[in-house]
């Protein structure tokens, strides 16, 4: 609508936030005309101090991101894997869906070459299950030990402030564990054109436990209905150049139009005791369980179909957790999800607060009782409907535990250490898969994107880079090397 012919509404009346009148919002409160001010003009300061007040820290990774609303529903029957309501046949859970980019920051452009976040937070009845993952099956370190080194490279230098190819570079040359990571990055799939076209994964192994107390491995998968689309290096400049914020016309854009997006929900399953027998550590979260062994179950069907109405409320302000599990669905041994557990809830009271699963969009949609007790802005609950049941055990009728819900044991076993994690790992065969899997043009254009971020990365650490693709396939090296000389 055109400025001339948007209509004056009037309104209610503005008030303080103490809820008083406002007479003059246009004019500051002086001594007379030319100032100065007077102190007395709270509702000046009032409104600075709150603007002041207006940004909290943005994520510490996946600041940039992209959400919505919408459902899944479960269309074929699984429950011989897991007890889990949210897997019951025929249910329909509401849900969260948000999308992000790794390494840039609130304001980053969005068709960048990066790994995609793909989190989701389902509002199941047994609580809130998140499942945080990305468009990728693997990820770069197989140690959480490593993952701050990782994310320095990947964050400003602390000298020029700007990102740093030879940090990049210099950390996956020495971490051969991130080669099957990279080769995705750099293949067609670095630059989805925006979040309805591309795949997502939990990555993670996880565990599934049945009614009879049995326990699987499981692999969560998301195929987009939407096929895949991908920017070459050259389209991402140019949409770049256009507008920032593409992914989010995109899926806002979409939903708004009526056009659902949706992916099938498929999972891969490991019987427990086939993780002792595999070439590979299942719990390995730079490796994929071949399809072959472990094909794809189809379970269901997600579906995005509502916009967030207040987007810092709703998606700048979601938490999601890999420790939000519900039952019927468990963790693993993998290192790198057992630190997640703690990483993200942690990053939560520090982005968002102390009580930050009541804000709405956390808030579980069943019921939540607990003995957390007061803190920082605790506008609900906090005991008045049973004010002596503050503590527990208790006689006062409190929540107390429900031994039902217990986790069959799980069987471990070994001497603490800190374990080589690069010992005995082939780092080289899966990439080599993946490699081969390419035809010639995918293939020239993972050389071209390769030599691209290489640029002004010192030599020594190119030539470490080379060693390891060689060691995938020389095709790997020479045309990495072909691709560089091209660039000079
Ligand atoms: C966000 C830590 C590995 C996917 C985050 C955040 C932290 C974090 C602190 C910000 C959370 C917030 O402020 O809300 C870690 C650590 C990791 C790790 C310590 C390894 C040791 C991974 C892996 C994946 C992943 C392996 C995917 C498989 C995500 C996603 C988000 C995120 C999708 C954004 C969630 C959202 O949309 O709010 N991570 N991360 N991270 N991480 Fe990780």
């Amino acid at each position: 609508m055109s400025e001339s012919k948007c209509p004056v509404i009037h309104g209610k009346t503005m008030t303080t936030t103490a809820g008083a009148p406002v007479a003059d919002n246009q004019n500051s409160l002086s001594a007379g005309p030319r100032g100065p001010l007077l102190m007395q003009d709270y509702q000046l300061i009032e409104k600075l101090a709150h603007q002041n007040r207006e940004r909290i820290p943005e994520r510490v990774v996946h600041a940039k991101g992209w959400g919505a609303f919408g459902t899944f529903t479960v269309t074929h029957d699984i429950s011989k894997y897991t007890r889990a309501k949210v897997f019951a046949l025929g249910a329909t859970t509401p849900l969260l869906a948000r999308f992000s980019t790794v390494a840039g920051e609130l304001g980053a452009a969005d068709a960048e070459r990066d790994v995609r976040g793909f989190a989701l937070k389902f509002y199941t009845s047994e609580g809130n299950w998140d499942l945080v993952g990305n468009n990728t099956p693997v990820f770069f370190i197989r140690d959480p030990l490593k993952f701050p080194d990782f994310i320095h490279t990947q964050k400003r230098h602390p000298r020029t402030n700007l990102r740093s190819s030879t940090a990049a570079w210099d950390f996956w040359s020495l971490s051969p564990e991130a080669l099957h990571q990279v080769t995705i990055l750099m293949s067609d799939r670095g630059i989805p054109t925006d979040p309805m076209h591309m795949d997502g994964f939990g990555s993670h192994t996880y565990s599934f436990l049945n009614a009879d107390g049995e326990r699987f491995w499981v692999k969560f998968h998301f195929k987009t209905r939407q096929g895949h689309a991908h920017y070459t290096n050259a389209q991402a400049a140019d949409v770049i150049g256009q507008s920032r914020e593409t992914y989010q016309e995109a899926l806002f854009g979409s939903i708004e139009a009526h056009q659902y997006p949706k992916w099938d929900v498929k999972v891969q399953i490991m019987p427990e005791l086939e993780a002792d027998t595999t070439p590979y550590n299942p719990f390995d979260l730079t490796k994929v369980w071949p399809h072959s062994d472990y094909p794809l179950i189809e379970v269901g069907v997600i579906e995005l179909n509502r916009n967030a109405s207040n987007y810092f409320a709703e998606i700048e302000q979601a938490a999601f957790s890999p420790s939000n599990i519900v039952p019927g669905i468990g963790f693993s041994p993998d290192k790198v999800l057992q630190a997640r557990l703690f990483a993200y809830a942690d990053a939560h009271r520090y982005r968002l607060g102390t009580h930050y699963e009541a804000l709405p969009v956390n808030a579980p949609k069943c019921p939540v009782n607990h003995y957390h007790r007061d803190g920082s802005m605790r506008f609900f609950d906090n005991f008045q409907s049973n004010p002596d049941a503050y503590y527990e055990p208790n006689s006062f009728g409190g929540p107390s535990e429900a031994p039902q819900y217990r986790e069959p044991p799980l069987r471990i076993s070994g001497e603490a250490d800190r374990y080589d994690h690069r010992d005995g790992n082939d780092d080289y065969s899966q990439p080599r898969a993946l490699f081969n899997l390419f035809d010639d043009a995918q293939k020239a254009r993972l050389f071209a994107n390769i030599a691209a971020s290489m640029t002004g990365v010192p030599d020594v650490i190119v030539e470490r880079a080379l060693t390891h693709f060689e060691r995938i396939h020389p095709d790997y090296a020479e045309g990495v090397r072909a691709a560089l000389k091209t660039q000079k």
